[in-house]
């Protein structure tokens, strides 16, 4: 349910001790030392004085304000640089709601999807020539846009053995080889894998990175498509912000709300963080797109919770269909898809036949019909021995692919 605004607290960081009172504080890049573009900064002070009530003329934007010829798209103007305010507090609320954490909406910034977040949370914290480590296999945009960015990516190669996600001796063992880190970017679940961090490994990432001064970013795209176990404590995922208020999450209306296309997302930010995301937001972006943001408000209702709930139930089904599978599609050793819509597997015995997951997966598409991604894409290095496979497509679908992978392998 939508949660009003109301005096909100930053919440008080599990960890703020009196043995973090001497931290020192974390940095903000140079170069979003820019000022916030003026006119954005204004629109969104119109809207906050609209919404107490006052009658303003603004003469501020260069928004057409015509009506349009019947039967035309209707107009939206801007939104302030870091999203209209009810759904800054909508999606505050949404923090109350599943993990029961209070969030200042000052601190959300909504974003063009989280792909928008990404590119403006890492301008804001990071300059070039930074180090941001990363696990590898990993979503490659995280790599891609740092790298474009000017920032160095430390790869950390990750196993079955620490389900396929950092721990804080495998970033030791990164500073020792690379040098100091300045961000930390995870993901759970993630992507490619559907792995999840356990709260207290979890715990224990933002604990290093609190005490090494590195910034935690949090990817949590897929909360709320996870398949817990009966009594989970942590039915959603576990929001880092719970653990940390200096970590940054980043979220989407994509996967859980299924609304790619929308392209609307967010960022919960850290205090020192708010105004550099807002120049650098006014300027890159100047807002939001005004309709998704409007429609996105209806995300939060107990309906849109319920329905989206019984597509996850779906996924869920599609799941257990290649969990069941796998003994017969006889590949390798596979990623625990804890939540997120993926499967990720090594093709073992499949790669006698084929020289690379690339190869296994042309061949499957040109003989059956059936699309799967080779593993180069989220790990340059392991990737040639693995693919993914989505089930997000639905359990008919799942079904039917897996019949024509297994006659596929057969008739090989
Ligand atoms: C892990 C992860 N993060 C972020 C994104 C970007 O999504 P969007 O920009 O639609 O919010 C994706 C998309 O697939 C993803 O898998």
């Amino acid at each position: 349910m939508v949660k009003p605004g109301g005096p909100f607290k930053t919440p008080p960081s599990r960890t703020l001790d009196s043995t973090f009172d001497a931290l020192t504080p974390l940095t903000v890049s140079r170069r979003s030392h820019i000022p916030a573009f003026e006119v954005m900064r204004i629109t969104d002070e119109i809207a906050k004085r609209r919404a107490a009530g006052h009658d303003v003329v603004s003469l501020c934007a260069g928004e057409p304000s015509a009506r349009p010829a019947p039967g035309t798209l209707k107009p939206a103007g801007y939104t302030g640089p870091l999203g209209t305010m009810p759904l800054r507090e909508a999606i505050a609320g949404h923090y109350l709601d599943w993990y029961g954490t209070e969030v200042d909406p000052g601190r959300v910034a909504v974003t063009t999807g989280s792909s928008g977040a990404f590119q403006l949370v890492f301008l804001a914290a990071f300059d070039p020539g930074d180090r941001v480590a990363l696990v590898s296999p990993g979503y490659p945009a995280y790599r891609n846009i740092l790298t474009a960015l000017g920032v160095e990516v430390v790869e950390i190669p990750t196993g079955s053995a620490t389900r396929y996600q950092p721990t804080p001796a495998l970033l030791d063992a990164a500073v020792a080889e690379h040098g100091e880190l300045a961000g930390l970017v995870i993901a759970s679940p993630a992507n490619p894998t559907g792995t999840m961090l356990r709260r207290e490994e979890l715990t224990e990432l933002a604990d290093w990175c609190r005490t090494h001064r590195v910034r935690l970013i949090s990817d949590e795209i897929y909360h709320g498509i996870t398949f817990p176990d009966p009594g989970s404590p942590d039915p959603r995922g576990i929001s880092a912000l719970s653990l940390d208020s200096e970590a940054i999450v980043i979220n989407s209306f994509s996967k859980y709300w299924g609304m790619t296309g929308w392209r609307l997302g967010w960022a919960i930010l850290p205090e020192e963080l708010i105004a550099p995301m807002e120049a650098l937001a006014s300027n890159f972006a100047l807002s939001p797109p005004a309709p998704a943001q409007e429609l996105a408000l209806t995300a939060f209702t107990p309906e849109s919770y319920a329905e989206r709930d019984a597509v996850v139930a779906g996924f869920a089904r599609a799941r257990a269909l290649i969990l069941d599978a796998a003994p017969q599609l006889a590949w390798g050793e596979a990623a625990p898809s804890d939540g997120a819509f993926y499967y990720y597997s090594e093709l073992g015995p499949q790669l006698e036949r084929f020289e690379s997951s690339t190869a296994y997966a042309q061949a499957l598409l040109e003989h059956a019909n059936v699309a799967v991604v080779p593993g180069n894409d989220f790990d340059p290095v392991a990737g040639s021995r693995a693919v993914r496979l989505s089930y997000a497509a639905g359990e008919s679908a799942v079904a039917e692919a897996l019949e024509r992978v297994i006659r596929f392998q057969n008739a090989g």
